[in-house]
């Protein structure tokens, strides 16, 4: 298993790949919304990308937001998952955030995921509201 920084055209496809398969596909989210103008190479946010015996499975983003590490798009192939690389996933994110002076994490937490960010040491912070037709919550966590 290989978690990096993504840096190439290639690799950023990849991750593109990946969200598609998960939110668009799986979750329904319509396409418009899944992707937006911080999904470049060199902009706002840093992008990461799983790998392992049978390709690109996971990725995730983050940029600084308010001084917060703003984590986003997480997403593991289905075929992927309970095997910790969404773990992986958010500790790399975190790892980029806090490098660039990052005090804390945000995320908006699906519900259905609450479980999965608070083993990895965030709160709930909100009420549920909808987001891409979807329940949501923000939590937060310190770095
Ligand atoms: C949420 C998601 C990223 C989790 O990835 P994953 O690779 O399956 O998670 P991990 O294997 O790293 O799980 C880490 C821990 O969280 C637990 N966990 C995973 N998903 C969970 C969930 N939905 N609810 C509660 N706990 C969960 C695991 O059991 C594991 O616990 P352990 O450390 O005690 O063994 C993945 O299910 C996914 O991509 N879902 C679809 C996209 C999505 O909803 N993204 C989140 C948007 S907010």
């Amino acid at each position: 298993m290989d978690i990096k920084k993504i840096t190439t055209a290639e690799d950023l496809e990849k991750a593109f790949s990946i969200r598609k398969k998960v939110f668009v596909e799986e979750q329904k989210v319509p396409v418009e919304e899944e992707i937006d103008g911080f999904d470049v190479l060199d902009g706002d946010c840093e992008h990461v990308l799983l790998t392992d015996d049978h390709g690109a499975v996971g990725t995730g983003r983050v940029r600084l937001v308010d001084g917060y590490g703003k984590i986003q798009r997480v997403a593991i192939l289905i075929e992927a998952r309970k095997n910790g690389y969404g773990k992986v996933i958010i500790t790399k994110l975190e790892q980029l955030a806090a490098a660039r002076g990052a005090k804390k994490a945000k995320l908006d937490a699906q519900v259905h995921a609450i479980g999965f960010y608070e083993k990895l040491g965030y709160t709930v912070q909100s009420e549920v509201f909808m987001d891409a037709g979807i329940e949501h919550v923000l939590m937060t966590k310190e770095l």
